[in-house]
C-alpha cells in the first residue's frame, strides 16, 4: 500500500499573466508554489482547497499535460500499462468531455483506438465487457451521449478511461454535476472498481463529504501550496492548520469564497492574489493567529508518518 507511483518535489508552475512590448512576461500567476506529495499505490488521496487555489493545475502537472516550470513530477516505476504515464482522466461534466457524434461503444474504446490496438470486433467485445462492469446496457452502446441522463454520462467516462487500463485515475470532481441520489451510486462503483482492479484514485473535490466518503489520505491546498496532508480521519477530525478549520467549518459551502461566509473567526480583507505572493506564511493575513514569526517561509513539516502541517504553531502543538 506504501509504494510510492508518483513523487511531485518542490513544484512551481507560473503562467505569463502580462506582457511587455517585447511579448516578454512581466507578470506572472503563481498557480502552484513549492507543492511536495507522493501518491501511494492503491491508495485514494484526496485534494480539497477553494476555487482559484491550483488543483486543475496539480492534476494537469501529474497527467503531464503540464511541465512544471520548477521542480519535477517522477514516474517510481513504469506503468502496467500502455499508456506512457499510466493515467487517466475522469473529469466533472461527462458531456463535455464526451464526443456527441460518437456512438457510446466507440467513446468507451477511443483510448484503445487512438494507440492502434485491437481490431473493431475486439474494440466493441471490450466496450461490452466494461458495459456491465459499470452498468451500462448492451443495447444503448450505439447511441449517442445525448441519449443517456447525467449519471449514466459519468458511467461512460469511467468505461472510457478504464479502457485503457491505467493504474492511476484523476478524478476531478467526478460528481459535482450530479444529483445527490446519483452520486452516491456514482461514488459507490468507483470504490468497486478500484477493489476489484486494484487502482490508485487521485479525488478532487470540494465537496467534504464527498472526500470523507472516498479518502484514505487527505490533502488541503491554499494558494498552490498543501498547508496540511495526512491520513482523511487526522486531516478531517483533528484538523491542525487554520486554514483547513477554517475550511471544514464552512462546510458544506467552501465553494464560496470564504470571506463571503466569514464568522469572526477570519480577518477582512483580500485574498491574497497569486500575482504577488505573501512573505513568510501565505495564509498569515487571513489566520486568525498570525503573528511576528509566520513572516518567515514555513515549510510543509512531518509531525508523524503520515502527517504534515504547514504552520509553525500546529507544529508546535499551539
Ligand atoms: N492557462 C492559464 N493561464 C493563466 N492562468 C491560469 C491558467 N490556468 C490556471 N490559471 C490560474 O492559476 C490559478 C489556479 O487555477 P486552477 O488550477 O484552475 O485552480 P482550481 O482548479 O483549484 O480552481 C488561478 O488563479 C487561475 O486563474
Ligand atoms: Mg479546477
Amino acid at each position: 500500500m506504501n509504494d510510492a507511483l508518483l513523487t511531485l518535489r518542490d513544484v512551481h508552475v507560473r503562467f505569463p499573466a502580462k506582457r511587455n512590448w517585447h511579448g516578454k512576461a512581466v507578470e506572472h500567476v503563481h498557480a502552484l508554489n513549492g507543492l511536495d506529495l507522493t501518491i501511494n499505490d492503491g491508495e485514494t488521496l484526496g485534494v480539497v482547497g477553494e476555487s482559484g487555489c491550483g488543483k486543475s493545475t496539480l492534476s494537469q502537472v501529474l497527467m503531464g499535460m503540464l511541465a512544471p516550470s520548477q521542480g519535477e513530477c517522477v514516474r517510481a516505476r513504469s506503468p502496467g500499462s500502455w499508456l506512457a504515464n499510466g493515467m487517466q482522466m475522469v473529469f466533472q461534466d461527462p458531456l463535455s468531455s464526451l464526443d456527441p457524434r460518437l456512438p457510446v461503444w466507440r467513446t468507451i474504446t477511443e483510448p484503445v483506438w487512438l494507440q492502434g490496438h485491437g481490431s473493431e470486433t475486439e474494440r466493441r467485445a471490450l466496450a461490452y465487457e466494461l458495459a456491465t462492469l459499470v452498468g451500462i446496457r448492451h443495447e444503448y452502446l450505439d447511441r449517442l451521449p445525448h441519449a443517456f441522463s447525467g449519471g449514466q454520462r459519468q458511467r461512460i467516462a469511467i468505461a472510457r478511461a478504464l479502457s485503457a487500463q491505467p493504474d492511476i485515475i484523476l478524478l476531478d470532481e467526478p460528481t459535482s454535476a450530479l444529483d445527490i441520489s446519483v452520486q452516491a451510486q456514482i461514488l459507490n462503483l468507483l470504490v468497486m472498481l478500484q477493489r476489484q482492479r486494484k487502482l490508485t484514485y487521485v479525488l478532487i473535490s470540494h465537496n467534504i463529504s464527498v472526500i470523507r466518503h472516498m479518502s484514505d489520505r487527505v490533502a488541503v491546498m491554499y494558494l498552490g501550496q498543501i498547508v496540511e496532508l495526512g491520513t482523511a480521519h487526522n486531516v478531517l477530525n483533528q484538523p491542525r492548520h487554520p486554514y483547513t478549520r477554517l475550511l471544514l467549518d464552512s462546510v458544506p459551502r467552501i465553494d464560496k469564497p470564504l470571506l463571503q461566509q466569514a464568522g469572526e473567526t477570519i480577518k477582512t480583507g483580500e485574498l491574497p492574489s497569486n500575482r504577488r505572493l505573501p512573505q513568510g506564511c501565505f495564509f498569515r493575513e487571513r489566520c486568525p493567529y498570525a503573528s511576528a514569526e509566520c513572516g518567515q517561509h514555513q515549510l510543509l513539516t512531518p509531525l508523524n508518518e503520515t502527517d504534515g502541517v504547514r504552520c509553525w504553531r500546529a507544529v508546535g502543538g499551539l
